[in-house]
This record gives structure tokens, sequence and C-alpha cells, in this order.
């Protein structure tokens, strides 16, 4: 028996060998088209492709896509588990033509693929083709030998493929594998096709056209192939099996699951093993794939497929959280080629465990309610719309959960009722907001969010993707278009772009659309928690509202914006280490140029502490370890040692970054090796490797006990790093020496400068007093019959002219000195009376006479010295003269 891995691969290396360029499967959520919710085909992927919009180095593809139909176009979710094909997630083999081949090899390569590689009977195949379509009839005539009575015409839909309202579509024609006449069910187009029978195996679109909104349809540059093969049907059929639940991927888990619950895999409760079975495998690879379950958009989706398994799970009587414990079986069976399953396995665990365990005290609650408000419901009658919205905003039931247990009991819902009940609540939030006053001017952004809601944030996983307008903002008031050069704020059902929060700047990029239209974000802020607005300016171009726009982070930017955040994580760590457990964390600041980060600490730190918090996070670094993010309860995450950040507000699941290798730097660290574990919604980088470096530059007070370090990360660091050792070169060779010997040079400079400082004043000393040198002692002048002795001094601080008139008095012997200095124009004066006179003149007041000349006020001291000073430096000598006059 070929397994379904088998058969996998089989697929993609027939079309290898035919010169396929074997693609892996897209992520799950679209990165290309804003307007599906989830990949649904495998042609997803490569949708700009068939319309020319983008260019591939080769023009024939093959693929086995993950899709997941649960919302939107195709949406099958309410059928699983009660038909044998249907499912939430399923995989699609694929070839595709761009452009190159068209229908006769297309058809060609299918029928040798089934008929030789898979060696079906061709006896037991027959074909579908679109009614218009007898190009397609004929080539399979003239291809497969088939006879008109195996080519049905078909005019339905069925045999026209759109993957959504809008973009590439076309005619298509399906292969079918015939059961035999044992199984109930007629071929397609008659009215009992939807038995058993005859079920479809391939489908190839000849994709020609190009949908648009508002009915129109355009051809395709160059027709092209799109074919879709359902892994689990062909191996179904490969594997002679009527249910694609009993074939061998599936099968793993249905088993798995009733070893678990000990419930008869294929007893009367088969159907909630199989819903168990799809559902687990869709909530996994979407989690996989960045999905988390929340109560909107994408993540609501996923919410319902685990809610409803988990319902299946209850019914088959587990006590405990079941979905989680099925993860292994899983990874066992697709593991290997998808390996992202293997990546995230820690992260879908949790993940499943954490909605089980919080789902279960409500489930039975509910389902108990549930039970009393049917008792009284007479048979076929209708739920009350009511009694369901309690279901839903008490208990979590998804309104689709409480219609899966009705229809088991062939029991409708009051839809309307339930709808007016969810009105209602909203109209009460309305009411409680208006009434809350501080945010009343942000009422636009209120109404906003009640209709466009919140903004699916793709920016962890990716920095480019599509999304749609859903609402336009100018000078505060929403518009429905925004022309070129206007200011505006753009909101779109999906985006990459990080807006401001937890400290970590918004995104800036582009927006663009296909036909022109340019706006520079240049920040982006988040409002009510999880609206994303993009801010900027419409550059080019006209944007309207509905508009698809290609939305394109600053890559560069966001490099550093990762680097600089997953490094506060690192440093709040080390600092810890370092200095005590007393660190927590009280602010930070995540730029793309610099890093800064606040904690609590009641001194400055000393330079070996900065040193050793530099070495330990770049032994981090180094280390080049692994970043992970997991989602948990906020108990769970203190439980794995996360820290809580200061100041934040913690919803019921908290998303957890771990990342480091503690043993890198001998430490013991948290559960799983970890350097460090946050609670944290930032965008981080892979792996610590790509910080680069780590340099702290500043290190300062904030407030009382609160220190705030300046960091540097990467080619910034390395920048600062360069500029300094410039700055020291060029010392160096200033100071001709080497580098090394700077600090001594230096030490040694100042040393000689302080010397010669001193022995400068002391030569002042002597030249004032008109000693040393051999010059002439000042003259003193006999006036009123005392000795006057004074001197202007050129470029003496006035600091020094106090014990210059000391001196001089003490030469004088007895009698009046008067020291005038000039500095940059401006005039000090000192005036010194020796200790016999003072009875007979006042330093105070001859000194005030002299000031006036020089142009100053005042002037004060003692009697026996006073000082005063001056802007006019030119009248230095009238000072003098002033003095002089003053004494007689
Ligand atoms: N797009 C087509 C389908 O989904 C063929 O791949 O059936």
């Amino acid at each position: 028996m070929a397994s379904a891995n088998d058969i996998r691969t089989k697929f993609l290396e027939y079309f290898g060998r035919h010169d396929h360029e074997i693609v892996a499967s897209s992520p799950l959520v679209p990165r290309n088209d804003p307007s599906l919710m989830f990949v649904n085909s495998g042609m997803v992927q490569f949708k700009n492709v068939f319309t020319g919009a983008e260019h591939r180095d080769y023009a024939r593809a093959t693929t086995s896509q993950k899709c997941v139909r649960a919302g939107g176009k195709h949406n099958d979710l309410e059928n699983v588990g009660y038909t044998a094909r249907h499912h939430t997630f399923f995989e699609m083999l694929g070839n595709f033509s761009f452009g190159d081949y068209f229908k006769d090899v297309a058809i060609a390569h299918a029928w040798t693929l089934v008929t030789k590689e898979f060696g079906l009977d061709p006896a037991k195949l027959l074909v579908t083709v679109y009614s218009e379509d007898d190009e397609a009839a004929a080539l399979w005539k003239k291809i497969a030998g088939l006879g008109d009575d195996r080519i049905i015409r078909i005019s339905t839909s069925d045999n026209f493929w759109q993957m959504g309202d809008t973009g590439p579509c076309g005619p298509c024609s399906e292969i079918f594998y015939d059961h035999g006449p044992g199984i109930p069910g007629g071929p397609p187009g008659s009215p009992d096709e939807d038995g058993d029978r005859f079920i479809e195996i391939w489908n190839l679109v000849f994709m020609q056209f190009e949908q648009f909104e508002g009915g129109e349809r355009t051809s395709l540059p160059r027709p092209s192939i799109d074919t879709g093969m359902g892994l689990e049907r062909i191996a179904a059929v490969l594997q002679g099996k009527h249910d694609n639940y009993d074939t061998d991927l599936l099968r793993a888990i249905i088993e798995a699951s009733a070893d678990l619950t000990s419930v008869d895999p294929d007893g009367p409760q088969a159907a909630s093993h199989k819903v168990i079975a799809d559902h687990l495998r869709a909530s996994s690879f979407l989690i996989a794939d960045g999905v988390l379950p929340s109560n909107d958009g994408r993540g609501y989706v996923l919410r319902r497929i685990m809610r409803r398994a988990m319902r299946h799970a209850h019914m088959l009587g587990a006590k405990d959280p079941l979905m989680h414990r099925l993860v292994p079986t899983l990874v066992a069976m697709m593991g290997n080629h998808f390996q992202e399953l293997r990546r995230a396995e820690a992260l879908i665990t949790e993940t499943l465990k954490l909605e089980e365990t919080r789902f279960k005290t409500t489930l039975d609650r509910g389902l108990k309610l549930l039970e009393e408000e049917t008792g009284k419901l007479g048979t076929g009658e209708a739920l009350s719309g009511e009694v369901a919205f309690t279901l839903y905003d008490t208990y979590g039931f998804p309104v689709d959960l409480t219609q899966d247990i009705l229809r088991g009991q062939g029991r409708p819902l009051d839809q309307a009722g339930f709808d007016a009940a969810m009105e209602r609540q909203r109209a009460q939030a309305r009411k409680a907001w208006a009434g809350s006053g501080e945010m009343a001017t942000d009422k636009v952004w209120f109404d906003l969010h009640e209709t466009v809601g919140a903004t699916d944030f793709l920016g962890y996983e990716t920095e480019r993707a599509e999304g749609t307008i859903t609402a336009l903002v100018a000078d505060g008031v929403p518009v429905d278009s925004v022309e070129a050069g206007q200011e505006a704020m753009v909101l779109t059902n999906q985006t990459p772009f990080y807006g401001e929060s937890g400290g970590q700047q918004g995104d800036t990029g582009w927006l663009m659309t296909t036909d022109g239209a340019r706006f520079k974000v240049t920040d982006t802020q988040k409002k009510l928690d999880d609206m994303h607005v993009h801010i900027g300016v419409l550059e080019e171009g006209r944007l309207d509202k509905g508009d698809a726009l290609e939305m394109t982070v600053a890559g560069d930017r966001r490099s550093k914006l990762r680097a600089n955040h997953s490094v506060t994580h690192l440093a709040h760590q080390a600092l810890r280490e370092v200095l005590g457990d007393h660190v927590t964390q009280k602010g930070s600041l995540v730029a793309p140029e610099t890093m800064r980060f606040d904690f609590s600490h009641p001194k400055p730190m000393t330079e070996e502490e900065i040193e050793e918090v530099e070495r330990r996070v770049n032994a981090q670094i180094r280390a080049n370890a692994g970043v992970t993010t997991r989602l948990m309860t906020p108990d769970d995450a203190v439980e794995a040692g996360a820290l809580a950040l200061f100041g934040e507000k913690y919803g019921e699941e908290v998303r957890v970054v771990s990342m480091g290798d503690a043993a890198a730097v001998g430490a013991p660290g948290r559960p799983g090796g970890f350097y460090s574990v946050e609670l944290c919604g930032g965008t981080h980088v892979g792996r610590t490797g790509d910080i680069g470096l780590f340099k702290i530059v500043d290190e300062a007070a904030v407030s009382a006990g609160v220190r705030r370090l300046t960091c540097l990360t990467g080619e910034a660091a390395m920048r600062h790093l360069r500029a300094q050792q410039k700055a020291l070169s060029e010392t160096a060779s200033a100071l001709r020496t080497a580098v090394n010997d700077v600090p001594n040079r230096v030490v040694t400079l100042l040393d000689e400068r302080k010397k010669l400082e001193r022995e400068i004043s002391e030569l002042r000393r002597k030249l004032a007093a008109g000693g040393g040198g051999g010059a002439q002692a000042p003259a003193a002048k006999e006036i009123a019959g005392i000795k006057f002795a004074s001197r202007v001094l050129d470029g003496v601080p006035p600091k020094e002219l106090k014990p210059l008139a000391d001196q001089l008095k003490g030469e004088v012997g007895s009698g009046v000195v008067a020291l005038v200095a000039v500095n940059d124009g401006k005039a000090s004066l000192v005036v010194g009376v020796t200790d016999d006179l003072t009875g007979k003149y006042d330093a105070v007041r001859l000194v005030r006479a002299g000031a006036e000349a020089i142009g100053g006020k005042g002037g004060g001291g003692r009697p026996d010295m006073a000082q005063a000073g001056g802007p006019d430096g030119a009248a230095a000598a009238k000072a003098v003269a002033a003095i002089e006059a003053a004494l007689s």
C-alpha cells in the first residue's frame, strides 16, 4: 500500500522530472491576497504570476500545498465529521503552467500520472468538461481514448473554477474514479452524484480569465494551467478506502484519539474521532503558520475549530485536555515534509492545552445550560437567540458550536434573535465608552473599531503583505478617498506593520497600489489595542476605500528594531545577574538607532559592572541561540520563569518570548535552558547572533532609584567603536606616541602642565614685585607723607593679585599698595594698606575710588586689603591716579 507520504513524493517527483520547479507550500495565511482568509488551493501563491503582475524564473511548478477551507468562499467546517471527504485542512497536489503549456500537455500529464505512475485502471476513470469546452472534450478523446459516454459535459459552476470572488479563474475538467456498482451514487451531473461511487480525484483548471469586483472579467495575458488533486482523496483511492479518514495519515490520529479515550474508533462515536483528527491538523498547521486563537478574524476561526474539536473530545468522555496529546502523532506523520510542524511543536502543544484547559471550565456549565433550555422545547423547536448569545458571551461557545450541537438534535437556532442580542451588546459597549470621557477625542477610532474591527497583524512572520483598505482618515475624520499630497491615516484588514507598543517604535514603509498610488508610512500607531493605523502622506496617485495594497515595511529599519528589542531582554537578564534580583525594568525605548533601558537600581553602576553586563550580553549574541515565541496563561508564563514587564496590562493570554542559551554564560537559566524569558508583544530577531554586537554607551540616573542605560547594537555599535578608535589614534599621533601609551603620556603631560603653571605664577609674582630677574623694584612715591607703590600688570590672573599685594606690602614696610591686572580688556584692582596705617586709610574706601575709574561699581574687603573690578581695562592708569588722589 502506498502511504500518503509516498504518494506526495511520487507526484512531486513526476512533475519535477518534467521540468517543473518543486516549490514549497506557502504558509496558510496568504501574504499576497487580502481577500482570502486562508490559502484554499495550490494556485493562491501563484495568483500574481498568472495575472502577469509577478515574474518567477520558472514557467512550470509543482507543489503540495497546505489548504484550509473554513471561512470565506470555500468553507467546509460544518460538514467535517459527517462526511467521508470534507476537511478543514487538506493537502492539494498540483502542477502549474504559467503561460507555458496549456490543455493538451496538462491532460496528457494527468492521464499518464494516474494510469501509469499511480497505476489506476483506465476503465475506472471518467472525466467532466465545461459544457462549452469542445477542445478539452476532443483532447480527452484523443489522448486518453475515452468514449463520449465517459466525457461528461457540465454547465454549472462545478466546472468553472474561481479562487474567490475575484482573481484568476477558468473552465475546468475533473477526473473521477468509479468505485463500481457496489457503491451507491451516480456519475457527475446526475441527480445522485453526491453518492460515494464516483469520486472526483483531480481538477484541471484552464486558467484563462481574471475576475474583478463588480462582475468584469478579462483574459489573462497567457493561458495557463492550475491543477489540484486532494492528497487525502487520491490516497483513499490508492489505499482502497472509501473514506478519506481511513487513509494512513488520518487513521493514525484517529487511532491515537481512540487509544487515549478508550472509545472504539469505528463505533457510534466515529464522527467525533474524525472531527478531532481533522481539526487537530487544521489547528496545528495554522498555529505553525503564526495564527493564534483570538476573538477576531483568523484567530477566531482557529478558536472555533479548536473548540469544536474540544467539544467532541468532551463527548468522548475525555476528562483531561486531549488535543495536545495527539500532537506527537501528527508530527510523526507529517513533520518530515512540513518542517514547520516540528519547529512549532512546543507552541502547538501549549496553545492547544491552554485553549482546552480554559474552555473546559465553561464547556461543562454551558452544555448543562443548553440541555436545560432544550429540555423545555418541543421536538424541532428552535433554540432562542438569547440562549445562544449567553452561551457565546458567558460560556465562550462560538455560535457554530451551538449549531453543531443543535444539528445533532435536528433543531434550528433563532439566528435573528442571536444577531439582535449581539447588536444590543455592541450598543451598550458604545454607550459605556461614550460616557468614559477621557477617550472622547478618539471617537472616530471607536466608530471605526465597530465597523472595521481589529487589524490582523502579520508582522511577526513577514515584512511584506497585501492588505485591503478598510478605512481612510484625513484631518481626523473618515473619508472615502485621499488625493496625492494629502496627509492621511490608512487602516487595512491586515498588515505587516508593527504599531508602536511595549517601547518599540512603529514601523515605517510604503503602501502601494498596482495603478501607481504610493503612500509613505512615517509611523504606525495602535488604536484601541488592536487597530494598526498607518500614518503618513500620499506621495502619488489616489487611494480609495477598498483598494488592495502592496504593503512593505522598511526592512532595514525593522531589522534594527528587532535587534534593539531582543537586546533589551538579554540586557535585563544580565543586569539582574550582575546587580541582583532587585533589578526590574522600568521602561524602555526601542528605536532603530538606539536602545534605552530603564531599571531599578539605587546607585550608579561601576565601570566593572557595566563591562560585565556587556560581556554577558555579547556572549549570548555569540552563542547565536534560537528565539521562540509561545502563548500561555499569565500564570503558566510566570511558572516558565517569565519576567513580567512593569506597567503593562496582560490579558488572558500572553505572548512569551524566550531566547538565548544560559549555558553560554554558565548560568542556570530558565526551564528549557533559555537565558531570558519575558512576556512581550514585540518583534524579535530569529537568532541572538542577528544582534551582532552590544555596547553600552551611557549610564545615568533617571530619577531616584532608577538608572538608564543607553545602548547600541550591530552596525551602530560598530560605528561608535570606530569613532572612538579614530579619536584615540588621532590623539596618539598628535602626541607622537603609540595608542597604548596615550594614557601614560596624558598623565605625564598633565603633571608637567601643573608644574609649569606653578612656575609661571611664581615668575609673575616676582615680576610684579619687581624682584627677581634683576628688574627694578616698583617705584614707591611719597604721597602725603606715606609710601605709595602701584603697578599695572598685563595678563596676570585676578586671583593672583592678593598674594602679590601682600608681598608688595612686605617690601614697602609701611604704606599703601595698588595693583591693577588687565585681562581681555577688563580690569581687576586690589588695594592693600599696611597694618600700621589702617587707622588712617581704609583699603575699601580707596579701592572704590579706583573702581569708578575702570567703570566698576562698589568693591569690597577689609581695611587692610580690598578688591574691585570693572569693564574698562584701558583706564587702569586712571584708577591708580584716582587712588593716589584719594590719599592726598
Ligand atoms: N484551483 C483548483 C482547485 O482548487 C485546482 O487547483 O480545485
